[in-house]
């Protein structure tokens, strides 16, 4: 596995591997790996000749300095775990790379995101997927990848990936895949790591009581149910709901009925402590 630090050095990695008719599969990070995380790169191995993860801590789509400063970072070990992947290659650039004018001031470009990014995480972190674009576009432009891996545990950010190539004419086939959970059904995060231990022990009751909520959408509106999940999150300690939407899976726009979309998704942003963690489930 190749540890490469520059754009450049990059560059000629994928010009090489591109001209030898090879498939790029893509995997952008902002480290302090997981089995999620590796879940994503193990598939992206797996569907192609050649294999990148990106390793960057994006300062553009940090709306709140503080949850930039914490967020967790531990290269070597993100290295070690990726070494044994069978990856071909860790890009782990500086912020220069990225951004060779800058992160002040004007933005390069604004991109057209539509209405996806502009509810939920793009309602309650303004500029969050602004700066998401911005990086992924870049990081896209160096790795011109065939096939690039996204979770599902941030459901949001991939309509709006989807959304960004769309207007920016970037072809590369988007893979979703699915969440990994610990054992007791917390979604992995990298920020599970700031959780105290008392908050670690009650962070689990998020997708136990959305997953019990799948049994009361049955036979309840959809109004009823999210007033349930919203009431029972915020009995346990520690948690306050910062929002919890149950939303067309296209639209992302709220649904009123069960059987007004084909595909609805019940989307939560909780605050575990100062911990922001984020979740979602299926209704159908
Ligand atoms: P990060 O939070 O590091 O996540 C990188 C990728 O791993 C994302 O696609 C995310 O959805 C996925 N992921 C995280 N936890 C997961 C889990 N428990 N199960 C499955 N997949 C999981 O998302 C970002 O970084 C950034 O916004 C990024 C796209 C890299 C742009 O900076």
């Amino acid at each position: 596995m190749q540890i490469i630090r520059t754009a450049a050095e990059l560059e000629s990695l994928v010009g090489r591997e591109k001209n030898n008719g090879h498939s790029i599969g893509f995997v952008p990070t902002m480290g302090a790996l997981h089995d999620g995380h590796l879940s994503l790169v193990e598939k992206a191995v797996a569907d192609n000749d050649v294999s990148i993860v990106s390793i960057f801590v994006n300062p553009t789509q940090f709306n709140n300095p503080t949850d930039l400063a914490t967020y967790p970072r531990d290269e070597q070990a993100d290295f070690k775990l990726l070494a044994s992947t069978g990856l071909t290659a860790v890009f782990a650039p500086t912020v220069e790379e990225i951004y060779p004018g800058g992160t002040e001031g004007r933005r390069r470009h604004e991109f057209d995101l539509g209405q996806v990014a502009t509810v939920m995480e793009g309602k309650y972190r303004p500029g969050h997927f602004q700066g998401v674009a911005e990086v992924v576009a870049r990081l896209f432009e160096l790795v011109r990848p065939t096939r690039a891996y996204f979770g599902e545990k941030d459901f949001q950010q991939i309509a709006v990936i989807r959304n960004m190539i769309e207007s920016e004419g970037i072809d590369v086939e988007i893979i979703p895949c699915p969440i990994k959970r610990n054992a007791d059904g917390l979604a992995l995060s990298s920020r599970n790591a700031l959780l105290t231990s008392d908050q670690r022990r009650v962070a689990p009751g998020i997708h136990r009581v959305l997953e019990e909520s799948l049994e009361y959408a049955k036979s309840h509106s959809v109004r009823a149910t999210h007033d349930l999940v919203v009431e029972e999150i915020e009995g346990i300690p520690f948690m306050r709901v910062e929002y919890f939407e149950i939303v067309d899976d296209r639209t992302l726009l709220p649904v009123e009925e069960w059987e007004e979309a084909g595909g609805i998704v019940g989307c939560i942003t909780v605050y575990c402590g100062d911990v922001r963690l984020i979740d979602n489930i299926r209704y159908k």
